[in-house]
């Protein structure tokens, strides 16, 4: 046992006597029944330091008495809402030096009964990588597994779970040198690989090359059993079911082969805005015919939000979009004759065009971001103070400019709520890839997908109860819009108002209701595989999938 390890052992078991005479002073007749068990915690630990060679020199495993605990904890949390203290917080913190500690944590959590919660970016809109419903639980951190190497000659690399997209940008690019070597995936550089990729990720090169998920070419995974495994000794159904289906209802990832993309060595990016009295409806209802059918070398997304616009020292209420795209041609010129002829409305000009590397896009998407300066990307830090949430659809139909009108008065309406909406476009390769290539499964006959995107900085929980509210109408208001039958959703804008598993349980039929929204056609097979892999749901979640035996 190292050093470290007996340290933190010393310090826990203090934490245990301190809390138990606390707890006989007040309860003095329950002293029997707590000198008869020992406490679970402390027999995962004892286990996970004998599954442990720990010589390594940082420290790998936190309890709520360690002073770095809180920092750990907080470190890469992006919405706040779930630091509340109502919310549980994990018993541990295990920050895997190697996948060997990944091993022991599965391994010694199962024997005794602590669950397990792992984090790559924490960048998970219902806190599901770092809180818990109730049971105690270990947050298994990557922060330190996110290594990215790169094979230029095979046009492959292996990144771990616990790299941003940000680092596996700059890893492709920079350290190789190489600008034509490009992935897709995130357009927001603090994103995890790990929850990114095992729920699809999407981004600008989506149209191309379909997501992340579509790229992946192998896996390093740790299964229910504590075993360390790959794409050959996992099974196809395993390796099929974390590209896209979550792979927390399944296994830990610890890293993932990626077959790299070509683009261009210069790109064209644009950005433009229009507001209510610019036009914005006549654009937003012309934006869904084009930017779906374009040729699949221009990716055109558009964001659009209620704001307050100071004029003149006045507040005028408006609805802004912002439309901006990448174009995997090398010449503005180019894309501005394109957009002319398909999209006049937009009247995009040459000042608004700009010809950069595929890495410098990646800045210019994140917003915020210097494109002259890409070691940002390997800035980790969240970016947010506030609490968010997040919901999602599918557009089969295009709105017309009458539902967009009516779309824009509630939220004109809504002045105590800042809430966006993103409209990512579908068509080009997500049109071809087959429904059930991999689990991520919203193809052909999508238009766009529509992300709801809200922030508050109130603590308060009535506040927050406040703007769940109107999230959930807004939601509702939309339902003529958007798919039905499923009314489908995308599973990494992670959503709890669609259902959830009862703590420590599933059922499979009251899990089809947000699944079948989430996987389609692909969520009775993802059940299936569970049941192969997980059968004792070690790996359950407020929203994992079930196993299904029969
Ligand atoms: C600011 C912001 C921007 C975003 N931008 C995009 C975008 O451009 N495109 C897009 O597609 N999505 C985007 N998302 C959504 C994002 O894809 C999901 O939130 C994703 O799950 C985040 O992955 P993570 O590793 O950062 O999160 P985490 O919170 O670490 O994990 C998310 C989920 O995956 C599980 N998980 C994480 N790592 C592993 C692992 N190694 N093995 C097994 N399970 C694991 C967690 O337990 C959790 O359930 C964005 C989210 C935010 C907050
Ligand atoms: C720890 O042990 C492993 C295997 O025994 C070895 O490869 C590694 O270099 C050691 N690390 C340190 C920091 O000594
Ligand atoms: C970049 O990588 C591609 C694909 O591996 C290769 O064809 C090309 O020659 C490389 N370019 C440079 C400048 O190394
Ligand atoms: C306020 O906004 C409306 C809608 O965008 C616009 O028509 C009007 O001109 C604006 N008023 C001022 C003073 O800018
Ligand atoms: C949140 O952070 C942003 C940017 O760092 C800052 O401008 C804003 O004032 C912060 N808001 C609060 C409530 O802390």
């Amino acid at each position: 046992m190292g050093r470290m390890a007996s340290r933190i052992l010393s310090n826990f078991t203090n934490l245990i006597t301190v809390s138990i005479l606390v707890f006989l002073s007040e309860f003095a007749f329950a002293t029997a029944s707590i000198t008869n068990t020992k406490n679970p915690h402390e027999a995962f630990l004892q286990c996970f330091l004998s599954h442990t060679c720990s010589n390594s020199t940082t420290q790998v495993i936190y309890t709520p008495d360690t002073s770095s605990y809180g920092t750990i904890l907080r470190s890469s949390v992006q919405n706040l809402r779930y630091l509340s203290p109502s919310t549980t917080k994990p018993a541990f913190i295990i920050v895997p030096a190697n996948p060997s500690h990944v091993q022991a944590t599965v391994t010694c959590g199962k024997a005794h009964s602590l669950h397990v919660r792992t984090r790559s970016g924490g960048h998970d809109h219902e806190g599901l990588s770092y809180a818990s419903a109730g049971d105690p639980f270990v947050l298994l951190d990557l922060v330190n597994l996110r290594s990215v190497s790169v094979d230029a000659s095979t046009s492959t690399a292996w990144v771990e779970a616990g790299a941003t997209v940000g680092e596996l940008y700059y890893g492709i690019s920079i350290v190789t040198k190489n600008k034509t070597l490009a992935f897709p995936a995130a357009t927001y550089p603090t994103v995890g690989v790990g929850g990114l990729f095992s729920g699809g990720g999407i981004g600008t090169l989506l149209r191309k090359y379909g997501t992340s998920a579509d790229n992946i070419v192998d896996a390093l995974v740790v299964d229910a059993n504590g075993n360390l495994l790959t794409r050959k000794t996992m099974g196809e159904d395993l390796f099929w079911a974390i590209r896209g289906g979550g792979a927390s209802s399944f296994c830990i990832v610890i890293s993932y082969k990626i077959r790299l993309v070509y683009v261009p060595s210069t790109v064209a990016v644009f950005r433009v805005d229009r507001d209510l009295s610019q036009g914005v409806t006549k654009v937003v209802e012309r934006w869904q015919h084009v930017a779906p059918k374009l040729d699949d070398n221009f990716f055109v997304r558009l964001l659009t939000m209620a704001i307050n616009d100071n004029v003149g020292g006045k507040v005028n209420r408006t609805i802004r979009a912002w439309i901006e795209g990448l174009f995997l041609g090398s010449r503005c010129g180019d894309l501005l004759s394109i957009l002319e002829k398909r999209f006049p409305e937009l009247r995009v000009e040459a000042k608004d065009c700009t010809e950069m590397s595929w890495l410098q896009s990646t800045l210019f998407f994140a917003q915020g971001y210097s494109v002259d300066n890409p070691s940002q990307l390997l800035d980790r830090r969240p970016q947010r103070n506030s609490s968010t949430k997040a919901k999602s659809d599918f557009v089969k139909k295009p709105i017309t400019e009458k539902g967009w009108e009516r779309i824009w008065k509630l939220l004109l309406e809504a002045k105590d709520q800042r809430v966006g909406l993103i409209l990512e476009p579908w068509g080009g390769r997500m049109e071809e890839i087959p429904e059930d290539a991999v689990a991520f499964p919203h193809r052909k006959g999508n238009l766009y997908n529509l992300q709801y995107f809200m922030r508050w900085f109130e603590t308060e929980e009535a506040a927050t109860r406040m703007h769940l509210k109107w999230m959930r109408k807004l939601y509702r208001f939309m339902t003529p819009y958007v798919s039905k039958n499923p009314r489908a959703a995308y599973l990494n804008m992670k959503d709890l108002d669609l259902g959830r598993n009862d703590e420590g349980k599933t059922s499979y039929a009251k899990a089809s209701v947000w699944g079948r929204k989430y996987f389609l056609n692909n969520f009775e097979r993802l059940a299936r595989v569970k049941a192969r892999v997980d059968p004792d749901d070690y790996f359950w979640n407020e929203q994992s999938i079930p196993p299904l035996f029969a």
